[in-house]
């Protein structure tokens, strides 16, 4: 549960099976930037890459993306936040994510949670993200298009 600026009550949960026709409406409402943000490409996601996104392994996946109204009003922090801490309780001893160089908002979360960036060495338009853990075995957060890698 987290409150936000506007009183907003905010619940966070794994995402689920059953939330398929949620993540559906969810998708369809975002902007044509932030879908691209999040897939790195201008493709919307396929109905078998929506039930990908939902019916996830939950020891290994994330992938962080808010509806545009929800942007930049202190969510991803707290949702990425959540997630550093879910992963260090698990012993992952580090997250490793990757963005859009261009993506300023992503790459201000990853600095202010302590993510340590680096332009890919195959596209300057990526770039890597990696928060070392203390202690644990090694479990990445990896690429946006494909949930078994998500950052
Ligand atoms: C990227 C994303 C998850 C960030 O979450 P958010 O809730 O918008 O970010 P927050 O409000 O928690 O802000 C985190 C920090 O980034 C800064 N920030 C947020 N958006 C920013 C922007 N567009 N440009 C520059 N800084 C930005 C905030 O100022 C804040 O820093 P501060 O606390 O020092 O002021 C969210 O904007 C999003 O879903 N974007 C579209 C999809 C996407 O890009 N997903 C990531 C794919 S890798």
């Amino acid at each position: 549960m987290w409150v936000a600026a506007d009183g907003t009550v905010v619940t966070i949960r794994p995402i689920r099976a059953e939330d398929l026709a949620l993540e559906q409406e969810f998708v369809n409402g975002l902007s044509a930037h932030t879908g691209y943000q999040r897939l790195m490409s201008a493709r919307r996601p396929s109905l078998e890459e929506l039930v990908r996104f939902t019916d996830i392994d939950h020891e290994r996946e994330l992938a962080i993306v808010l509806s545009d109204d929800w942007q930049a009003r202190g969510l991803g922090t707290k949702l990425l936040m959540s997630l550093v801490v879910a992963a260090r309780s698990h012993g992952v001893r580090r997250l490793v994510g990757m963005t859009l160089s261009e993506n300023r908002g992503m790459l201000a979360l990853g600095r202010k949670l302590g993510f340590v960036r680096a332009t890919d060495p195959r596209s300057a338009t990526i770039t890597n993200l990696t928060l070392d853990l203390a202690g644990g075995d090694t479990r990445q957060m990896t690429r946006p298009d494909d949930p078994a890698t998500q950052a």
